[in-house]
């Protein structure tokens, strides 16, 4: 197993290049399903999650070819509809299949993805819609087998909560439907932005698109041509090197990014001192030499991203003053606290809200990586730590952020991946 080394108090200075939206790809890979060509995505980040995906692909026969941040995809000789355990126990995102093979092949079988380090994470939301397009679904021995022989029914659909690739999901389900579909409280997040437009660029009518409420034009079951697209820039890795540079008090200038999907997360680091230069695809931070405490909710898109909350936990404890964070998303997300606490943070958690009295001085030491989002934070803490910080089980990283220590290098941090 891997783990990062890292050598804390020490300024930054550079660019560093965001990759693609590892978020996005996710549902954009599963869209090809709905292909009836051979389909090329550009911008694809080089992390674990997306390589999983497309084994599993893979293994339900289809041909991909992945080249540094590129692949190509071809459904047409998929035949297999089962996504198994050993696959879905490994990525969550997993359950994205499940829409559009279900729509495509009037059946499908995936692993039920179980709970996880941060919450319950159920599917339930997923299931419900698909049933009240008329797909049977059965549990069965831990996977959610779901039929419908004469396909999907376009119907309305009301969230009862925001679910990202929940919407994902039913928007691609939707898409190969027969009629109309409307998806009441949709999420807005911009990767399921992407996902609409480009199924809007190519043959599925869809409206709405960014709004709460979609309209799918279903296609009757015909698979659609999908021409090359590259994927957005990723707003969470954007935004954790944005906290890089507000931790190590550095001016930093992040490249092929959006700065219109980074509002609430740059409102935040305003609040907290710092200033920016934005350009279309470009961010510089001009970080404040003292940081000012913080009260931030996490919420669905526009509004704060619980996957940036651990980042701005790490830096809260550089802040004069007292920060409250506040997680509405998911109940166990605070598992980098204890963490945090071990390199000498003084937060207190009561339920789903930490209390960080800055400032604290971190000292290196051993941590644990817990979660993708949580293996980021301990990074940006490490970075200013007193000494050496060893960084274990990242493997969590690895899932989703592209090269992180060598983009970090690239800006002078001292950190080094080894092997236990
Ligand atoms: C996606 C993101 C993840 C991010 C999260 C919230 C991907 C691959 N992952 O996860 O990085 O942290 O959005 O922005 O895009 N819920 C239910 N029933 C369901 C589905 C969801 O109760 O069927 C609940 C969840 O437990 C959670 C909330 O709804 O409390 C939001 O979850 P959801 O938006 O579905 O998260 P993911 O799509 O899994």
């Amino acid at each position: 197993m891997d783990y990062l080394k890292t050598q804390g108090i020490k300024s930054l200075h550079g660019t560093i290049k965001i990759s693609g939206a590892k978020n996005a790809s996710l549902p954009l890979i599963a869209m090809t399903i709905l292909a009836k060509n051979s389909v090329s995505i550009k911008n694809l980040p080089n992390v674990a999650d997306i390589k999983t995906l497309l084994k599993l692909l893979s293994n339900l026969g289809a041909k991909c070819e992945f080249l540094q941040d590129s692949v190509t995809v071809d459904t047409s000789t998929l035949s297999e509809t089962k996504a198994t355990y050993d696959i879905v126990k490994t990525m969550r995102a997993s359950i994205l299949v499940l829409g559009p093979i279900l729509a495509r092949f009037g059946h499908c079988e995936v692993s039920l993805p179980g709970g996880c380090a941060i919450g319950q994470r159920p599917i339930d939301l997923h299931l419900k819609a698909l049933e009240m397009m008329g797909a049977v679904i059965k549990i069965k021995a831990g996977y959610v087998q779901a039929t419908a022989p004469n396909g999907l029914k376009g119907c309305n659909i009301n969230f009862d909560k925001i679910t990202v690739t929940g919407t994902a999901n039913i928007v691609m389900a939707a898409a190969l439907a027969h009629g109309v579909t409307t998806i009441t409280n949709a999420a807005r997040e911009p990767e399921v932005v992407q996902l609409c437009e480009i199924l809007n660029e190519n043959g599925v009518h869809i409206d709405g698109v960014g709004t709460a409420v979609l309209t799918v034009q279903g296609t009757n079951q015909k698979l659609i041509n999908i021409k090359e697209f590259s994927v957005i820039p990723d707003r969470i890795e954007a935004g954790t090197y944005l906290c890089a540079g507000a931790i190590t008090k550095s001016e930093l200038t992040l490249e092929n990014v959006n700065a219109k999907h980074l509002g609430a997360v740059i409102a935040k680091l305003e609040e907290m001192g710092s200033t920016f230069t934005i350009t279309p695809d470009t961010i510089t931070i001009h970080p404040s030499q003292v940081i000012k405490p913080v009260k931030i909710i996490t919420q669905e898109y526009p509004a704060f991203p619980t996957d940036m909350q651990a980042q701005f936990l790490a830096l809260a404890t550089q802040a004069d003053g007292t920060s409250i964070i506040e997680e509405r998303l998911f109940e166990n997300r605070f598992m980098h606290v204890s963490e945090l606490q071990r390199m000498g943070a003084d937060i207190s958690l009561n339920g789903n809200v930490a209390t960080v009295n800055g400032k604290n001085k971190l000292s290196g030491t051993d941590v644990m990586a817990t979660d993708l989002r949580a293996s980021s934070a301990l990074v940006l803490a490490a970075l200013v730590a007193e000494g050496e910080t060893n960084i274990h089980r990242i493997y969590h990283l690895d899932r989703g952020y592209d090269s992180l220590e060598q983009k970090l290098q690239g800006v002078g941090a001292k950190i080094t991946r080894l092997k236990e």
